[in-house]
């Protein structure tokens, strides 16, 4: 199995409903391609991984293009590789920090048609969380959308329901182990053997100090993910000034929130 095949595993392994959720991420930007007549959509991937959002966006939507914003060198070196496989212009990966609005100027602000992101934003602490999402809306042209696809959890008042996804999530992990699916800790492993990687693997480390390699080695899957409540991201959305702001997609705790940059073009 290829590295990146490997990835998308290693992914399932945490988010059950992972392609599912692509494809019901890929839906909207479909009717936004159709609704709005706008036949080239572009589309910014932030903390884009290996492009993971982009492979399937340009196999679906032939007119459309793709940005992905990550900073792993090694991550970005598999999506450039990616890109290979698609007309020239159609994928980009671009090296950026999404709090950073340095990013911005890869894509041109007011340009972008959607911005999305799968399973990365949960990370930010919330300042940072609100400056990524600052960059996102200043990015978007009027009408344009915010897709979040991630870990967005139940509210503190409903504990039942907390464990009720914990629960899920864990009985799910276990599921994928047992077919097979490698952990974030084992995928790395299998990354750091890789010759082609290793001039990604030493900046990658040099860029992330020793915490990379702790990232990888110190047992990350007895680490539980981060899920901040679905209510926070809903009222930063909203304070950002994203308007229409809702869950198009659940499962459990893992949902698709869409936002809508406010203007006169629809979406
Ligand atoms: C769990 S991975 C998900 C990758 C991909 N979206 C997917 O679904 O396969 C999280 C990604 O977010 C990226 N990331 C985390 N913080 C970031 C930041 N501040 N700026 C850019 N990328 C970031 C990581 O490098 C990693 O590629």
């Amino acid at each position: 199995m290829s590295l990146l095949d490997a990835w998308d595993n290693q992914q399932a392994r945490y988010i059950a409903a992972r392609e599912q959720r692509f494809d019901a991420l890929l839906t909207v930007i479909e009717w936004i391609a159709a609704e709005g007549e706008n036949r080239h959509p572009v589309v910014v991937d932030l903390g884009a991984g290996p492009a993971a959002i982009g492979r399937r966006l340009l196999r679906r939507l032939p007119t459309a293009s793709y940005v992905g914003i990550d900073l792993d060198p090694v991550l970005l070196h598999l999506g450039r590789r990616i890109a290979e496989d698609f007309d020239p212009g159609r994928l980009h990966m671009v090296d950026g920090d999404v709090t950073d609005p340095a990013w911005l100027d890869s894509v041109g602000v007011r340009s972008v048609d959607v911005v999305c992101s799968s399973t990365a934003l949960h990370w930010l602490p919330p300042d940072d969380l609100r400056r990524c999402l600052r960059n996102a809306y200043q990015a978007l042209r009027p009408g344009g959308v915010l897709l979040n696809a991630d870990h967005l959890g139940f509210d503190e008042q409903a504990p039942s329901l907390t464990r009720l996804a914990e629960w899920v999530a864990a009985r799910d992990e276990r599921a994928a182990a047992d077919r097979g699916a490698l952990s974030w800790d084992d995928w790395w492993t299998r990354a750091r053997a890789d010759d082609e990687l290793t001039s990604q693997i030493e900046q990658r480390d040099r860029i992330l100090g020793s915490s990379a390699v702790a990232d990888e080695t110190e047992d990350h899957d007895d680490v539980p993910e981060p899920r901040p409540p679905l209510r926070e991201f809903l009222e930063l959305a909203r304070s950002t000034g994203f308007s229409e702001v809702e869950t198009v997609w659940q499962r459990f705790d893992d949902r698709i929130v869409l936002a809508v940059k406010p203007g006169p073009q629809t979406p």
